[in-house]
């Protein structure tokens, strides 16, 4: 493949703002703390916004698709909007088929976990639910998951279920640190 068409087979698979992140952007410390992560049971990355979260978990994912590696890619929020979607009498879809593909994909990337849910507030039920079986399932097929946050794994236990967060703490954790970045195109300080 060209790198044309390894950027197109990338665009599937990744969001097109993050389809040229690689591993080579990263700093020496994030690298060494990422080697091997294709053998991970997980990787929990947080840290405040605008950090590189998000670049991290695409420098990954990119890697996966180069080496030819079926992945899946959730932004969690959208992927509970997707699965209430299904229950709509005309839907394209069912929620088994969704909940399927998340719990069985080789890679799953899932980003921004936690965003759906304020801080001070208790996850839904059906976010608690759709969450558990995804990490439970995937824990017991020993098939790894990529998750990034803003908050730390104990904020995502209180939020959601104390069994998410044991889940977790099985990952490997990696805080992300820094100057936020500024988004292209801004200008000023
Ligand atoms: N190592 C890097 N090299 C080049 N660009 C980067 C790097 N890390 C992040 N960026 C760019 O900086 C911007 C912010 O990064 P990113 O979206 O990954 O942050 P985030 O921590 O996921 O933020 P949020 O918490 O808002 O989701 C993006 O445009 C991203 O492509
Ligand atoms: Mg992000």
């Amino acid at each position: 493949m060209n790198p044309e068409q390894q950027r197109a087979r990338r665009v599937e698979f990744v969001p097109p703002r993050y389809v040229d992140a690689d591993l080579d952007d990263l700093s020496g410390a994030v690298r060494q703390r990422l080697e091997g992560f294709e053998n991970l049971t997980g990787l929990y990355l947080w840290g405040d916004v605008r950090l590189g979260k998000t670049h991290i978990l695409a420098a990954l994912a990119n890697h996966l698709v180069a080496a030819g590696r079926l992945i899946k890619w959730i932004s969690f929020g959208d992927f509970l909007a997707a699965v209430r979607a299904t229950y709509h009498e005309n839907a394209l879809s069912t929620e088994q088929t969704l909940m399927d593909t998340v719990m069985s994909a080789e890679y799953l990337f899932i980003d921004d976990l936690g965003a759906e849910c304020p801080s001070d507030k208790p996850a839904s039920d059906f976010a608690c639910q759709s969450l558990f079986r995804v990490l439970n399932a995937r824990g017991n097929a020993e098939i790894p998951t990529y998750i990034s946050s803003n908050k730390p794994i104990s904020a995502i236990g209180q939020n959601y279920d104390p069994r998410i967060e044991y889940r977790l703490r099985e990952y490997a954790e990696l805080p992300v640190s820094g100057t936020p970045r500024r988004r292209e195109g801004d200008i000023g300080r």
